[in-house]
C-alpha cells in the first residue's frame, strides 16, 4: 500500500475512510455474492491511485458502488475489453484470477477522464425491486391494524419501480402470488428460518395513490438514465439485469407512478399533506438512511411525525439496523439486538396515529432481499439467525 505523505489532512482522512469502505464492502456486501467485486474491492482498498478517482465525487457520494457503476457503464460499450471478460453481465466467463486487478487498473487508467467526469456528475442510483418483498410484508402488518385502503409513498424511490409492487409476480420461498394483470416480471426471494409473524405474501391492500420522492429521480424515458441504473447491477447478476429491464419496460408501458423531485428530510410531510383522501399513508424506505446524515435521519423521522398529525402514517423500512436504531428512540429499543449486523437489513414497521404508536420487527434480510428471515415474534432479537450468512442464489 502506498502512503500519501504530502496530502492535506482532510483529503488524507477521506482516502483512509474510502479504504475502510472498500474493505467493509468486500467483507459485508460482496463475500458470497460477487467474487469479482470482492476481489476488486480488496484491490482498490490497497491502491491510492484508484481511491483518488473517487475523490472527484462529492463527499456523500464517495462509495464503492459509484466507482463500480461508472466502470460498468463504460464496459457496456467495450464488451471486448479484457476486464469485460470477467463480467458475466457483459458476456464474460473468466473466473477471478491474478489478472483481474491489473485489468481493472488498466481499464481505469485508459478511461480516467471519462470516469472522472461520471464520478463528478452522477449519483448512486439503484432500484432493487426484490425489496418489494419487504414492502409486501410490511403492508400485511399495516393491513391487520388498519384494514382498508392505503396511500403509498416511497421516500428515496429512484425510478419508482417499487411503487408498482402489485404489477409483479412473486415466488418467495414456497409461496407464490400473481400480479394484477399479465406480468413479464417475477420476483424471487429465498426464505430462511421458520415461523412468521405475518404471511409473506398476504392479500394486497387497495392502494389509492402512489407517489415517490427522490433527490435525483430516474427518468425512465431517457436511455442514458436507464443505462446508468443498469450499471449498478453486479457483474455476476445477469438474471437481475433481465428482471430490471423487464420492470423498466413495464413501468414505461404502464402508468408509472410519479416520482417527485424532493428531499425526504424536508419535503415528505408537505407532500403527504397534499395527497388526496384521508386513508392511512404508508411511507416505504429501502436503503435510504445510509444516504442521510445523522441530522437528516432525525429530520426524516420528524417529517413522519409531522405528517401523522393529519392522518395515520406507517413507515415500513428495509434499512441497516444500526441506522434504524439511530433514527428514533422507539426504534432504537426494537433494533438494539441487531444494531451491529452491518451485512443485513432490518425490515420493520412503525405506525403513528393520534393515541397510537406501534413498532415491530418483521424480518432480517439480505440488503438486496435475495433472502428474508421472517421474525418469529414482533420484538424478535434474531439470535437464531447467524450473523454471517451468505446468499445461496
Ligand atoms: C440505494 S437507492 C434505493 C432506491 C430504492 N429505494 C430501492 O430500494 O431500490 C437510494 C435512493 O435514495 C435517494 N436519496 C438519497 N438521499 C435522498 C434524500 N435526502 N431525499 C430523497 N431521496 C434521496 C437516491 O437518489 C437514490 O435514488
Amino acid at each position: 500500500m502506498t502512503e500519501r505523505p504530502g496530502d492535506p489532512a482532510g483529503d488524507g482522512i477521506a482516502v483512509q475512510r474510502l479504504r475502510f469502505l472498500f474493505r467493509l464492502f468486500a467483507g459485508t456486501q460482496c463475500r458470497g455474492r460477487s467474487p469479482v467485486y470482492e476481489a476488486l474491492s480488496e484491490g482498490i482498498a490497497a491502491d491510492d491511485g484508484l481511491l483518488d478517482l473517487l475523490m472527484a465525487t462529492p463527499g456523500g457520494q464517495r462509495r464503492p458502488s459509484l466507482l463500480f457503476a461508472a466502470v460498468n457503464l463504460l464496459l457496456a460499450s467495450d464488451p471486448d475489453s479484457e476486464l469485460a471478460g470477467y463480467y458475466p453481465v457483459h458476456g464474460g466467463r473468466r473466473p477471478v484470477d491474478g489478472q483481474l486487478m491489473p485489468a481493472f487498473a488498466a481499464f481505469c487508467d485508459a478511461h480516467r477522464d471519462e470516469l472522472t467526469r461520471l464520478l463528478r456528475t452522477r449519483s448512486t442510483q439503484t432500484n432493487e425491486i426484490r425489496r418489494c418483498v419487504a414492502l409486501r410484508l410490511g403492508l400485511d402488518h399495516v393491513r391487520r391494524r388498519w384494514p382498508g385502503p392505503l396511500a403509498l409513498v416511497e421516500a428515496g424511490a429512484s425510478a419508482g419501480l417499487n411503487l408498482l409492487l402489485d404489477r409483479y409476480r412473486y415466488r418467495v420461498g414456497d409461496q407464490e402470488a400473481a400480479a394484477a394483470g399479465a406480468s413479464p416480471v417475477t420476483i424471487t426471494c429465498e426464505v430462511r428460518g421458520s415461523g412468521t409473524v405475518s404471511p409473506l405474501l398476504g392479500p394486497m391492500p387497495e392502494i389509492t395513490s402512489r407517489l415517490g420522492i427522490d433527490e435525483y429521480p430516474v427518468n425512465l424515458a431517457d436511455p442514458q438514465a436507464r443505462a446508468w441504473l443498469e450499471a449498478f447491477i453486479w457483474p455476476e447478476q445477469a438474471g437481475d439485469l433481465a428482471v430490471l429491464r423487464a420492470a423498466v419496460d413495464l413501468a414505461v408501458s404502464a402508468d408509472a407512478a410519479p416520482v417527485a423531485c424532493g428531499d425526504a428530510t424536508t419535503d415528505t410531510a408537505w407532500l403527504i399533506d397534499e395527497l388526496p383522501g384521508h386513508e392511512p399513508v404508508v411511507v416505504f424506505s429501502a436503503s435510504l438512511l445510509s444516504y442521510l446524515s445523522a441530522s437528516g435521519r432525525e429530520a426524516f423521522a420528524g417529517q413522519l411525525r409531522q405528517a401523522a398529525r393529519h392522518r395515520p402514517v406507517a413507515w415500513i423500512f428495509a434499512e441497516a439496523p444500526g441506522l434504524v436504531a439511530a433514527t428514533d428512540p422507539d426504534l432504537a429499543r426494537l433494533a438494539a439486538p441487531v444494531a451491529t449486523r452491518n451485512a443485513q437489513y432490518l425490515v420493520g414497521a412503525s405506525l403513528h396515529a393520534p393515541g397510537e404508536r406501534d413498532v415491530a420487527s418483521l424480518a432480517l434480510a439480505d440488503p438486496y432481499l435475495r433472502w428474508i428471515a421472517p421474525a418469529r415474534r414482533p420484538s424478535d432479537d434474531f439470535q437464531w439467525l447467524p450473523e454471517v450468512t451468505t446468499s445461496r442464489r
